[in-house]
């Protein structure tokens, strides 16, 4: 079952979920997605309409999480905030200790509906602001661009925020999901779960790249300059964050879309500026690497997403935490198929040397 959530195939570069090809999946709401992952098959209208009605109804976070987040450091990443709210508010889940499919799925409701929430509010206090309350009106990325800002956003980029949301959910057994499977596999509840993807999505080798790629636009500082960029750092053997992947060979078919959404938001906003330093970038990187030294190295999901976010007015220390609030859906998929096997996992030692 597990290896039904996501298929990819590296060379050709197709994702899809639950057999369903990830450029049909980005035309349909994020939470027909989140039920596809996690129940296995596409959501009829009514079923759709309930699933996403619970989701709505559960966004708020109560008062002792708010004061919890008026607490932290806002100086270091969002990540650690995130990580440290979603492990506090288990404690108020009325559920915790249910590990039936019915109180999981209680408990998936609740965390797929309040992270997002969560990283908001964490957003408006460190910035000196009141939290604003949950929309119900709004589909989940509006919701998110709403609570961030306290305005609504214009349906262009709630499409985009949406598309990020589905684009981040589900990516078989990255290192994330492999790290809430095996938590799960102990028969832990559900939040220790999602705090264990959480911990290790914030890496950057991992989920971390995209706050890394928006940094290093702010610095390139313009599009003549990406590629003097670009051949100092292979010149000192720097990575370029945001390029290359374990599994994929060719270019990362989340990384096309996003490379059109980008494009689609800097033409809407009559600003190419960063889309180009972006371009420019890829092309030396593409030049150097897999022209002229035969790697294959091309752009993941977290090159242009990290440009999208430059062009939704996002920070650099929000990009991982809103990576986690796609891919809790597809954290929540794994366990409840590792719950369902009740076995451990529990490599041997030697393993180590494949990775
Ligand atoms: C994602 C990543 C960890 C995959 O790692 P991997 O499969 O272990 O590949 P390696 O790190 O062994 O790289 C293989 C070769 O390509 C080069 N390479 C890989 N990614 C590169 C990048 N982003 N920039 C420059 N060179 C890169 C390596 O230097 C290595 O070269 P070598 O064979 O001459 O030593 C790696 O590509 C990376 O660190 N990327 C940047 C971080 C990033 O964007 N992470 C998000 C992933 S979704």
């Amino acid at each position: 079952m597990s290896k039904n959530i996501s298929f990819i195939d590296g060379l050709e570069g197709i994702l899809k979920y639950r057999e369903i090809d990830i450029n049909q999946l980005v035309e349909l709401p994020y939470d027909a997605v989140s039920y596809l992952l996690i129940m296995g098959e596409l959501p009829g209208d009514q079923e759709l309409a309930d699933y996403s009605a619970r989701l709505r109804g559960e966004r708020e976070i109560n008062r002792e999480a708010i004061d919890v987040i008026r607490m932290c450091n806002f100086n270091i990443d969002s990540m650690e905030a995130l990580r440290t709210i979603v492990s506090f508010i288990s404690q108020f889940d009325p559920d915790i200790n249910d590990n039936s499919p019915e109180g999981n799925m209680r408990k998936a409701i609740r965390l797929i509906a309040k992270i997002p929430t969560i990283v908001a509010a964490y957003h408006r206090i460190a910035n000196g602001k009141e939290p604003v309350p949950p929309d119900p009106s709004l589909s989940h990325g509006a919701n998110f661009l709403y609570m961030i800002r306290g305005s609504k956003p214009s349906d262009l980029e709630a499409e985009v925020m949406e598309k990020d949301f589905i684009l981040s959910a589900e990516h078989e057994l990255n290192a994330s999901t492999f790290s809430s499977r095996v938590t799960a596999s102990t028969l832990s509840d559900l939040y220790s779960a999602v705090v264990s993807g959480l911990c290790t999505l914030k890496g950057p080798l991992h989920g971390g790249a995209r706050a890394e790629v928006m940094a290093m636009i702010d610095e390139i500082s313009s599009p003549e300059d990406a590629e003097k960029y670009v051949l100092e750092k292979l010149a000192k053997k720097e990575k370029i964050m945001g390029f290359g992947h374990r599994v994929y060979k060719t270019y990362d078919p989340r990384g096309v879309v996003f490379k059109q959404l980008s494009r689609q938001l800097a033409e809407a906003k009559g600003n190419m500026y960063w889309y180009e330093i972006a371009e420019a970038t890829e092309r030396t990187v593409i030049r150097e690497l897999v022209e002229k030294k035969g790697k294959p190295i091309y752009p993941n999901v977290d090159f242009y997403s990290g440009v999208i976010y430059k062009y939704l007015d996002i920070p650099p220390k929000l990009a991982t935490s809103i990576f986690a609030i796609g891919r809790v859906s597809g954290w929540i998929a794994h366990c409840f198929d590792q719950y369902e096997k009740k076995k451990i996992i529990r490599p041997r030692a030697f393993m180590l040397d494949e990775c």
